[in-house]
């Protein structure tokens, strides 16, 4: 039985509810071997899924934990995914601003495993901040300022935990259905209403290429359908890191930057806009354009980012201990001419070794490392000005710029 369904998978053909329900429920309880769901993944990454199949998948996933209903909390909760990249700390800024407006958002976030940490690593660098609130803890702090980021509560997808861990050393995380399941599975367990989706493409993200975010934008919002849950994509760029800091401390300096209305940098704030004026636009059922309005008119007030305060204050968090390594590198220009290009992949790699990210879940992360940028993509720099500075702790790594930086 096992040997057939794999067999059907390989000659492409579709496999019912029941043949995945029971293959993906036998590994669970170890009648499938790992080398057998290998087998699967693989079949599952070269012929792809119907939309049927990945239906069934998503609901298998759901279905091996628990599934949240915060549907007592009065008004539309709309959530934000990010498939990742190097500097996003879009929820940080973004989940204020929403809130700022009248929005309710409750935000499970993640740790990162690789590059740079997740936004719960990012959260963490603000001493005394606490990740791990329970529903009741969630309930009363959304009752009363309408926000919340916290660690994943429950047990959400937990088929999906291990299914992924098997994915990522049998090189099969890129299939576009496994990943719409995966992420899909764990947001519509959250209990969210509505959801947005910002998927990344370039040499810092899961996906190379537009067609194949397209080809997984689709999908998602085909499976939020099937939930009769709202969802939007937005497709944004990962060739270059969002923003200059990269590092968990200096990413909570960025967006509280970027909460107070600093507009140094025009792309990340762009996107957030961008972002926070749909999860608005999702929760009143009003245009883009009046959510960017009531987006704009909350970083200028003030109030963005006093929400952002009033969050850290809530879970505990002490932003005046927020520490920087105070041992610091600077990058210099080899030449005079124009960046031509900053590579989000060589920086991730760069500030995962600095300790700021972690390759085993068991590593340690280093709050305080990371890399800030001097200079934008597109800017003019001169023989020796400073193209970034380098936080580090431990010893200083090895860096080749003409790795990361094209000048021309
Ligand atoms: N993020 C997830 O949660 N799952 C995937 O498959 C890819 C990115």
């Amino acid at each position: 039985m096992i040997l057939d369904l794999i067999n059907k998978k390989r000659l492409g053909q579709e496999l019912t509810y029941q043949e995945l329900d029971s293959f993906f429920n036998g590994y669970l309880n170890g009648e499938v071997a790992d080398y057998q769901m290998s087998a699967m993944l693989m079949a599952i990454c070269i012929n792809g899924m119907t939309d049927d199949e990945i239906f069934a998948l998503t609901k298998i996933f759901i279905e091996s934990g628990d599934v949240l209903d915060f549907s007592h909390i009065e008004g539309v909760k709309v959530d934000k995914h990010s498939t990742g990249g190097i500097g996003d700390k879009t929820t940080l800024i973004i989940v204020p601003i929403v809130a700022a407006c009248g929005g309710i958002v409750i935000k499970m976030s993640g740790r990162g495993l690789g590059y740079t940490g997740g936004t719960i690593d990012k959260l963490e660098s603000i001493p005394g901040f606490r990740t791990n609130l329970s529903e009741k803890e969630i309930e009363k702090q959304v009752k009363s300022i309408g926000l919340v980021v916290t660690g994943q509560t429950g047990d959400l997808a937990p088929m999906d935990k291990v299914i992924y861990a098997l994915r990522d050393v049998t090189a099969t995380v890129s299939s576009i259905p496994l990943i719409a399941s995966s992420i899909m599975s764990k947001k519509i367990a959250g209990g969210a209403d509505k959801i947005l989706i910002d998927i990344k493409v370039g040499n810092g993200a899961l996906l190379s290429n537009k067609a194949d975010a397209k080809k997984l934008s689709d999908l998602m919002i085909k499976i939020g359908d099937y939930y009769h849950k709202e969802v939007r994509t937005v497709i944004s760029d990962m060739n270059t890191p969002l923003g200059y800091a990269i590092g968990n401390s200096l990413e909570v300096l960025e967006a509280i930057d970027v909460l107070k209305g600093y507009e140094k940098n025009s792309f990340l704030v762009e996107l957030c806009k961008e972002l926070a004026a749909d999860m608005i636009s999702m929760s009143f059922n009003i245009s883009n354009e009046e959510a960017l309005k009531k987006v704009n008119n909350v970083l200028k007030d003030g109030s963005a980012y006093q929400k952002f305060e009033e969050m850290v204050s809530f879970q505990k968090g002490d932003l005046s201990k927020l520490c920087v390594s105070e041992k610091t590198f600077e990058l210099k220009s080899p030449k005079d001419g124009i960046i031509q290009k900053i590579d989000a992949l060589q920086l991730g790699k760069l500030s995962l070794q600095l300790g700021a990210g972690k390759e085993k879940m068991s590593d340690k992360i280093d709050h305080s490392v990371g890399i800030l940028l001097n200079k934008q993509k597109g800017e003019k720099v001169k023989k020796g000005e400073v193209l970034a500075t380098i936080y580090y702790q431990k010893k200083l790594v090895d860096i080749n710029i003409d790795n990361i930086y094209k000048i021309d």
